[in-house]
């Protein structure tokens, strides 16, 4: 993306029944997005088909949760995770998303799926305040992979605390 928007304290908010689905191609860029996806992000369906997911990347979400998401994808693995979006106009919105590989026949991964739904407050309270702390991490550390370590070890200490793996700390929320 050329020019971002720039990211304001607004907030969208889901309703309940809302349900963003998109796919995309192996590499991320969008072949599909629902009404409802293209209402909350404020883009037109020419805007979104063919643009790169992260188009709704929000400089407030760790670099770390997007590398376990691709990571857990290239390992043909479905993930869950919380994340924090940024519309067209700047405001921003929280999902809880699902997100999974597309398989044919022959079990090759043609893509990815997500659906996405409203999470609870109290869900987006605990992994802001997560996420705040990892990117604050990231930031000291500096852009490459030692901001990225720190990051992560934030996260796996968390999930240490807790006595927990990842799936079962977000789906717990
Ligand atoms: C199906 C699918 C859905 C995605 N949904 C989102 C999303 O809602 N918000 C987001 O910031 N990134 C989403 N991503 C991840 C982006 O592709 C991207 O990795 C992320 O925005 C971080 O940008 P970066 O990889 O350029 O650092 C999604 C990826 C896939 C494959």
């Amino acid at each position: 993306m050329s020019s971002r928007p720039q990211p304001t304290q607004q907030e969208r908010v889901l309703e309940e029944d809302d349900f963003i689905v998109s796919k995309t191609d192996l590499k991320g860029l969008i072949t599909y997005g629902n009404r409802i996806f293209i209402g909350i992000s404020g883009y037109s369906e020419e805007e979104l088909l063919g643009a790169p997911h992260n188009i709704l990347r929000h400089p407030d979400m760790p670099r770390s949760v997007f590398k376990l998401l691709w990571d857990t994808l290239q390992a043909k693995r479905e993930i869950c995770a919380y994340v924090k979006n940024l519309a067209k106009d700047g405001s921003f919105y929280w999902v809880f998303a699902n997100i999974t590989p597309s398989f044919d026949r022959r079990g090759e991964v043609i893509g990815y799926y997500s659906v996405r739904r409203k999470p609870r407050a109290e869900a987006v309270k605990a992994v802001g305040a997560l996420y705040r702390t990892m990117l604050d991490a990231e930031r000291k550390a500096g852009d490459g992979q030692a901001g990225m370590k720190a990051s992560q070890a934030i996260l796996n200490r968390t999930l240490e605390e807790k006595g927990m793996g990842y799936e079962e700390f977000v789906l717990g929320l």
